[in-house]
């Protein structure tokens, strides 16, 4: 899929349906977040994968949207370090996962977090460390072809402020 294309037309994707993430597939995706640049190269930052059910289950109380968790073939914590701008770090390995997730035709959705103690001890960090997003990975419920539209359409359809907007020049 063409880069730009893959960008626009990305979209969260919170409903799957039952089908496993390939094993391949799987590792693509979390080689995305592991190459993503970062603050000076520190890599403050570790992507923990929530296989064990209980585990899972036990994470969807940690989210805003339990849902999008139960429902999910793939969840990952993504832990970061305390100093510097990790949460741009974390951002940008966030983003490099679900756009890699989406080119093999998986969607994904961020998840926020509301029980920030219940979840460190699931993910298992110290002090030094804070989670910043639990991405959910699947096949969609409801199959979507990135490819169907031109960038240009997927960015009319888009449900974004103007471009007007959010663009200023000075
Ligand atoms: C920091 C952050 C937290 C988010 N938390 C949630 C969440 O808890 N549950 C959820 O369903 N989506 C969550 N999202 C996804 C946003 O709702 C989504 O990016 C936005 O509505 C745009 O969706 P769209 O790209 O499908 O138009 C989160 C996104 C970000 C960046």
């Amino acid at each position: 899929m063409d880069a730009y294309l893959a960008v626009v037309s990305k979209r969260e994707v919170r409903k799957y349906d039952e089908r496993p993430i390939d094993d391949e597939v799987k590792r693509r995706i979390l080689q995305a977040g592991r190459v993503a640049g970062n603050s000076k190269n520190r890599q403050a930052r570790r992507f923990v994968v929530l296989r064990d059910p209980e585990l899972v289950r036990r994470t969807a109380d940690c989210v805003y949207e339990p849902d999008n968790v139960l429902g999910a073939a793939l969840v990952v914590a993504i832990a970061v370090g305390k100093k510097g701008p990790t949460a741009f770090d974390a951002g940008r390995a966030a983003q490099n996962m679900m756009l890699a997730a989406s080119n093999d035709g998986i969607g994904s959705c961020p998840n926020g977090i509301s029980d920030h103690d219940a979840l460190r001890e699931i993910v298992g960090h110290g002090d030094d460390e804070q989670v910043a997003t639990v991405l959910t990975f699947g096949h969609p419920a409801t199959p979507r072809d990135p490819q169907r539209l031109s960038a240009q359409e997927w960015i009319d359809r888009a449900d974004r402020k103007p471009y007007e907007e959010i663009v200023q020049e000075r």
